[in-house]
């Protein structure tokens, strides 16, 4: 097509300048040797601008990825991870991923489990049995790291206990559990508040990047923060309070450069919800939109992973949740 101000003489000159320009621009490149230059240059232009943009773009692409695969592993050979719940599910998965990438990781967790995930990440990995409610253990835990590693500039909290009660039992006659509901505080809300407030001092003491980023912290929340069942108010609110701390962790933060992200996964399979049942896993996977299954921890590992890399992200609350929206559809039907 031609624009109506264009004469068909001047596209066959732009053409041919397109032509020149690319000829002598495979001449000087360094992607293609001079014979090959030579004898592409003879063959018909159309030929020669299909195999070269081809070989161009493959060569480009080949070259970028490596370029991003190298300054990616350069990148996560700087990190160290402190990693809470590092011994299972989603925070075991963190841990492997980017440990793989190069990462220095952390597992701060009650579960001796973290041992051997540790052992068998090797030397680059280190365990230290670390509950996140107590002051004493997590300034302990945070002194062998700074021992170990010299710092810390990747926080992920992902330490979490569920448990599903209604606020009161109608046919039992009882109300919520007073317990529940403190464990679920204790661990969700205080600990991952606890481990943060002791550990962005020390974050605070990192060399600025060329973005003027000491690092970032990624909270686990879930998307149950806004889309809770009945059976799930405790947890659900828990979750609402630690989705409700990344702006203004965020912008308390700022000043130090230091970036403050929250997850919101959708059911995942993991050891959490291992113990659901069948017809309740249905239930949820019925009020997703697609995938129809439930969420692998290495998915959620795949977002935190860019969720470090990309130093962009922040101040905000990312679902990861197949498009799950509660359907509330007999919630009101009347209990005997
Ligand atoms: N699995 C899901 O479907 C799902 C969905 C949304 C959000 N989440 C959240 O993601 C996080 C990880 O969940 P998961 O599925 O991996 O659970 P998980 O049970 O597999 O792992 C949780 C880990 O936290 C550790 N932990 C518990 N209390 C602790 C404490 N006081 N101190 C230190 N460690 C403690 C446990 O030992 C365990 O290793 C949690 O915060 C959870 O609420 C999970």
């Amino acid at each position: 097509m031609t624009r109506k101000d264009e004469r068909p003489d001047d596209c066959r000159e732009q053409k041919r300048a397109v032509r020149m320009e690319l000829a002598g621009f495979l001449r000087n490149s360094s992607y293609f040797p001079r014979r090959e230059v030579k004898e592409r240059e003879t063959s018909n232009f159309n030929g020669l601008l299909g195999c070269t943009l081809k070989g161009l773009v493959r060569e480009s692409l080949a070259r970028q990825t490596k370029i991003s695969r190298e300054s990616l592993t350069n990148e996560f050979q700087h990190i160290v991870a402190y990693i809470t719940g590092g011994a299972n599910g989603i925070g075991k998965a963190i841990a492997q991923k980017i440990h793989c990438q190069g990462a220095k990781v952390v597992l701060a967790d009650i579960s001796c489990n973290g041992a051997k995930v540790a052992e068998g990440l090797g030397e680059k990995a280190l365990f230290t049995c670390t509950d996140v409610r107590l002051e004493k253990d997590v300034v302990e835990s945070m002194k062998c790291v700074k021992e170990k590693f010299g710092g810390v500039n990747v926080l992920i909290n992902s330490a979490g206990v569920v448990g599903y009660e209604p606020i009161y039992d109608f046919k039992k006659k009882k109300p919520h559990s007073v317990d529940l509901y403190k464990c679920l505080y204790d661990t969700n809300v205080w600990g991952l508040f606890n481990v943060t407030r002791l550990m962005v001092g020390l974050m605070a003491e990192n060399k600025p990047d060329a973005n003027r980023q000491r690092g970032v912290i990624i909270n686990l929340s879930s998307m149950i923060a806004c889309e809770s069942p009945p059976g799930l108010i405790a947890y659900g609110s828990t979750k609402s309070a630690v989705s409700g701390m990344t702006i203004p962790l965020a912008r308390g933060l700022a000043c130090k450069g230091i970036r403050v992200i929250g997850i919101c996964p959708g059911f995942i399979d993991s050891p959490m919800t291992a113990p659901q049942k069948p017809e309740e896993r249905k239930k949820w996977i019925n009020m997703k939109l697609t995938p129809k299954r439930y969420g692998t921890c290495e998915e959620v590992a795949h977002l935190v992973q860019a969720c470090i890399e990309n130093p962009l992200i922040n101040g905000e609350n990312i679902r990861i949740d197949m498009g799950f929206r509660y359907n509330q559809e007999g919630d009101a039907a009347e209990q005997p």
